[in-house]
């Protein structure tokens, strides 16, 4: 029986990563960066690990404070690409890059999809979105859609999508307003805006399951998480109370990932669903298992890409 202070592991027993490829967004900071940390100290771990991050530079120097395993004969390769969600034209950039470190099959295992911003001042891409639905949802569902290829060449291909169960808190009976996707939707609160990418999050999900079956997909929540997430818009209660009683009551971020890892690992998986940690489905708001909803979103996301040429 696991004692009291024994912490929970980290993969289901069995975990073989050997010869997989995964790519992280967002990797530099936070849920991205230990999900990294945690793969790369796993005892069979993956063949390589693409650590995304805005700049190279950034991405770069994450990668030099991660622990280095000595134990393995075939340690981990971690390749650092630059990647940012705000802009089409870098997103666009990255599936060349990534060409050039995959293995011979060409194949990407797992995509895990953690960037994100939450609460900032209100805002637009570089192409024109509403800055959290934009960064959050726009920029990873084009990144998806770039990489669908090479995803489609592994045997048995991950997408992991973080959500957040703030997505429960988008007012039902709202849609998705895609009126204001286009502007900086400077009529919702930051929170609002935060929750509806979020909900994007799970109905994006929910629909590339559909569409795309031979690509597991789900959507997942990991908890409340010490990390740098608290944006700016946050009312200044709400960041002293996080400040002072976070590391009290929220998880660490070591705790925090585990949910994201079992999504990219475990044969209990399935497609479309969301999870709340660890692996327990079925929490989605009524919206957020919405297939009209679902359907209305990828429409909407695949006229805008098409729009812009993708
Ligand atoms: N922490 C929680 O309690 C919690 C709860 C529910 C859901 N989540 C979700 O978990 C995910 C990870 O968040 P976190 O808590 O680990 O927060 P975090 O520490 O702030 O990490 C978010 C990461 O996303 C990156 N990012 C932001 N905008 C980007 C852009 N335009 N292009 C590329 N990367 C960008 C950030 O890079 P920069 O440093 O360059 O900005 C950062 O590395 C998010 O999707 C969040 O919504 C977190």
């Amino acid at each position: 029986m696991m004692g009291l202070c024994t912490p929970a592991p980290t993969f289901p027993p069995g975990t073989d990563l050997t010869g997989k490829s995964i790519l992280i967004t967002g990797a530099a900071s936070g849920l991205g960066y230990q999900s990294a940390a945690s793969l790369l100290s796993h005892d069979l771990p993956p063949a390589v690990i693409f650590l995304t991050a805005r700049t190279l530079a950034k991405a770069t120097t994450a990668i030099s404070s991660l622990p280095t395993p000595t134990q393995f004969t075939n340690p981990t390769k971690v390749v650092p690409l630059a990647l940012d969600l705000t802009s089409f034209a870098s997103i666009a950039a990255l599936p060349a890059s990534l060409a050039a470190h995959l293995s011979p099959s060409g194949a990407l295992d797992i995509l895990l999809l953690n960037a994100g911003i939450m609460a900032v001042p209100p805002g637009l891409t570089a192409d024109g979105y509403e800055i959290q639905f934009g960064t959050n949802h726009m920029g990873h569902a084009l990144l998806t859609k770039l990489l669908l290829p090479v995803l489609q060449r592994a045997p048995a291909p991950r997408i992991v999508v973080l959500s957040s169960a703030g997505h429960k808190a988008w007012p039902q009976g709202w849609g998705l307003k895609p009126d204001s996707m286009k502007t900086d939707a400077g009529d919702l609160s930051a929170y609002e805006r935060y929750f509806r990418s979020k909900l994007a999050n799970v109905l994006f999900a929910r629909e590339m399951a559909r569409r795309h079956p031979g690509v597991l997909t789900v959507s997942v929540h990991p908890g409340l998480v010490v990390t740098g997430i608290v944006g700016s818009e946050t009312p200044w209660v709400m960041t002293a109370a996080i400040k002072v009683l976070g590391p009290l009551v929220m998880k660490s971020v070591e705790d925090g990932v585990r949910n994201q890892l079992w999504a990219c690992v475990s044969d209990k998986v399935v497609s479309g669903e969301y999870y709340e940690p660890v692996g327990v489905a079925g929490k989605a708001s009524k919206d957020g298992k919405d297939d009209g909803l679902a359907a209305e979103l990828w429409e909407w996301t695949e006229r805008e890409l098409a729009a812009h040429g993708y």
